[in-house]
């Protein structure tokens, strides 16, 4: 039988350990939580963030290895949580200490659901974001630079601050371009955890 802190630790780890969104408000997104399980939720965590969109399945792959990154098993005191942009909102940007956004281009551009959720925090984080270190991660057909461009644009609005160097990949990632994304997760939740920045 199941004790009630068994499963309270246990639905903590599967949500986040600040459980703004419940699996009832977002479904199948929930899946997308990390689960750092156990005791650790009990102490001082630091949270790492992990935004993105995909439409074919590109960029998704590369935030994939990048959370697989963060979440190396030497990396004990850091919560990650990747989250849909088409699903995300200002909640998460509270929740995180740093933050990787993961995007395609699209146009010369974002893609529209990154932008779209910056439109939608941009107001609600306002005052209240004090220079998060972000990293981001871009999954293009033949260039990249103009959503890299674009995002870093907005962001310093937020402001955000950019703490390592942007992974651009022009056509299908392969492993060199996996193994980044995997070594940029784990380089912010390792800084992260010793307080790097
Ligand atoms: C509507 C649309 C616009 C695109 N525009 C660009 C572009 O301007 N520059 C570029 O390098 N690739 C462009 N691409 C290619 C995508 O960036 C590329 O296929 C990317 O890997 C898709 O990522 P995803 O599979 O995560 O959606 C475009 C793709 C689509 C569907």
């Amino acid at each position: 039988m199941e004790h009630a802190p068994q499963k309270a630790l246990r639905e903590r780890g599967a949500h986040g350990r600040n459980r703004a969104h419940g699996p009832t408000a977002h479904g199948a997104i929930d899946a997308c939580y990390s689960t750092r399980a156990g005791p650790r939720t009990l102490r001082g965590l630091k949270h790492l963030l992990i935004i993105y969109h995909s439409q074919s399945g590109k960029t998704a792959t590369m935030a994939h290895a990048v959370r697989r990154g963060a979440m190396h098993p030497e990396i004990e005191s850091v919560d990650v949580r990747m989250r849909a942009a088409a699903d995300a909102d200002p909640r998460d940007l509270f929740w995180c200490d740093a933050v990787i956004f993961a995007t395609p281009e699209n146009f010369g551009y974002m893609a529209g659901a990154m932008k779209d959720f910056f439109d939608r925090t941009f107001y609600p984080c306002q005052g209240r974001l004090s220079g998060i270190p972000y990293a981001v991660v871009v999954g293009a057909g033949n260039d990249g630079t103009g959503a890299l461009a674009a995002l870093r644009r907005i962001v310093r609005g937020f402001p955000l601050r950019e703490s390592q160097e942007p992974i651009v990949c022009s056509g299908p990632p392969g492993e060199d371009v996996l193994a980044r994304c995997e070594e940029l997760g784990a380089t912010m939740a390792a800084g992260l955890e010793i307080g790097m920045f």
